[in-house]
């Protein structure tokens, strides 16, 4: 994978993942107004173990952003430095404008979370629990609290089942119930780890549609997860993390094109070929056809293949006015699921 640069930062950064390092270093940096969340070489390492390899985030106000990536590639880690959860190694955090962890009590009022399911008492039912959590949130004004965890469930379709014992919930229910509690005052800023695990397909439409209504209200919504049709169809940014290493970030628009397009060139004129798109700066790699064509005259056609830059059309004007006979020629996008097989060298789980 090449290095993709560009000066708009939420173009996406494919990027090599920096060498660990044992002398960290902290740089001061002044966070930017317009990310809600900006992290720069943000490091975790349990024992010898780096699980969380110099991040450099940037979620831009207003996003849907998926943090995605496979299992054990560090996002509920990542997302628990971010939440101050736990300490960073070293690297510097700024969520909502201000510095984290030091910023911890003026943030987090701001800040909605589900990170790996709140402890609910079983014995509890779902409103109760909601109330009771409500009540240790010192900034919860009490006269509105009933109203506000009436509302928390219905907007994640549990107003049913209210009442009901949690020990009887499913743990779909639960996981909506988390939901429920990051929502009972408005937030700026939701995180939410993995919200659709254990969710049956009805419920993970509910939790799509829920964060999009939520971001169309203004929330920036930061969720991971580990599947990439859930991060197509729910967010407008995302980051791809791999092994601890966040290889690659920005809008999802810009991500259909990270990777190569490839040409693919058919002709009986091979040296002639090779010739032009070496000129053109292209790097041809060939192959034999492996069928004749039977209304080809020798010699048997040749094709070849070239990383894509710049316009197709310029690449066939060049070869005919080099005199070469073109018998095919085929544009070739990966699709989105080879490019993060390219990026993290893994499969991810592309059904739900
Ligand atoms: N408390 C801990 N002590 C030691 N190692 C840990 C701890 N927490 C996480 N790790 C390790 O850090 C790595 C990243 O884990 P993390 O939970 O952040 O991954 P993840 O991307 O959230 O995975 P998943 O998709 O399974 O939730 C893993 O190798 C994990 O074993
Ligand atoms: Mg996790």
């Amino acid at each position: 994978m090449t290095a993709v640069s560009s000066p708009d930062p939420f173009r996406w950064r494919c990027s090599r993942p920096p060498p660990p390092s044992d002398h960290d270093t902290v740089t001061a940096a002044t966070p930017a107004p317009d990310l809600a969340i900006e992290s720069r070489g943000l490091t975790k390492r349990f024992g010898e173990q780096i699980a969380v390899n110099k991040i450099d985030l940037a979620v831009p106000r207003g996003a849907v952003f998926g943090f995605l990536g496979p299992n054990g590639s560090g996002k509920t880690t990542s997302i628990r430095m971010l939440l101050g959860l736990t300490q960073a190694s070293s690297g510097q955090i700024s969520v909502l404008g201000q510095s984290m962890p030091d910023s911890l009590h003026a943030v987090l009022p701001r800040v909605g979370a589900l990170v790996e399911g709140p402890a609910f008492y079983p014995f509890l039912s779902g409103a109760a629990n909601l109330r009771r959590l409500d009540t240790a949130d010192r900034n919860a004004p009490s006269s509105t609290r009933g109203a506000r965890v009436e509302q928390a469930l219905a907007r994640v379709g549990l107003t049913h089942a209210a009442g009901k014992k949690v020990a009887a919930y499913s743990l779909g229910m639960k996981q909506r119930l988390g939901i429920a509690n990051a929502l009972l005052q408005p937030r700026e800023l939701l995180v939410l780890d993995e919200p659709t695990n254990g969710l049956d397909p009805q419920g993970t439409r509910e939790v799509r549609s829920l964060v999009r209504s939520l971001a169309a209200e203004g929330t920036t919504v930061f969720v991971s997860s580990h599947l990439l049709a859930e991060v197509e169809q729910m967010c407008t940014h995302a980051a791809v993390m791999s092994g601890g290493n966040l290889v690659a970030q920005g809008t999802l628009a810009d991500l259909r094109h990270v990777g190569q397009t490839r040409v693919r060139v058919r002709t009986p004129d091979a040296a002639a070929a090779a010739a032009v798109l070496t000129g053109l700066g292209l790097a041809p790699v060939h192959s034999d056809v492996p069928e004749q064509d039977p209304w080809v005259a020798a010699p048997l056609p040749r094709e070849m293949s070239v990383d894509l830059t710049g316009q197709p059309e310029s690449i066939v004007t060049a070869l005919v006015a080099g005199g070469v006979r073109v018998r095919g020629f085929l544009i070739e996008e990966s699709s989105l699921e080879e490019r993060f097989v390219a990026l993290t060298g893994e499969g991810f789980d592309v059904l739900q």
